[in-house]
């Protein structure tokens, strides 16, 4: 435990100075600090060096979106309902992060195989939910369906956001 409080305080006192020379040498230095703080973040080591599982405050968080806003279709163990809903437990599904970011702002329609079964409806667009709320929520569904502790942050759904 000690020893992945060392790698975590190395990790951000090693950050530091890296973020601010770049804030000063570039032109924009509001835009430079923006952008080397998402990288901090985005970083392997800032988020999931030491194979951590997402906070806990993410997933209490998650679970309550997805109850909300995802339960009624995809059900509550994430299996979903056969021909209609797809499962959350797709492990390729599952990994593509931009994907799974883009899915829950614009929606999904058209044919697609999940766990080798076709689905072929029509999944609404949730971009009314907050980044922290999708970011929650997507990590809640990978960790909890598919086994999978590699976390999204806000910062990914509003880069995601603005293109
Ligand atoms: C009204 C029903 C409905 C709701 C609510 C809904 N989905 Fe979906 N979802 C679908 C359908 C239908 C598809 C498949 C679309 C297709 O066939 O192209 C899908 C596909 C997906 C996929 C990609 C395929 C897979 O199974 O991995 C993901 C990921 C997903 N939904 C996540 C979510 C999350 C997260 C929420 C809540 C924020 C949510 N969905 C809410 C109906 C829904």
């Amino acid at each position: 435990m000690n020893f992945c409080y060392f790698l975590l305080l190395a990790a951000i006192t090693s950050c530091q100075p890296v973020s601010k020379d770049a804030a000063d040498t570039a032109g924009n230095k509001a835009a430079a600090e923006d952008s080397s703080r998402l990288q901090e973040h985005l970083s392997p080591a800032g988020k999931d060096s030491a194979g951590k599982s997402p906070p806990d405050s993410t997933l209490i968080l998650g679970k309550k979106i997805y109850d909300s806003y995802c339960l009624a279709c995809h059900q509550s163990d994430g299996n979903g309902v056969p021909g209609m809903y797809p499962p959350l437990t797709d492990t390729a599904w599952l990994a593509d992060e931009e994907k799974l970011i883009e899915i829950v702002l614009e929606g999904l329609s058209g044919s697609i195989t999940v766990n080798g079964k076709t689905y072929n409806q029509m999944m609404p667009t949730h971009n009314f939910l907050k980044d922290k709320e999708i970011a929650s929520v997507l990590s809640y569904v990978r960790y909890t369906f598919g086994d999978n502790k590699d976390y999204i942050l806000p910062e990914e759904v509003s880069a995601r956001r603005e293109n």
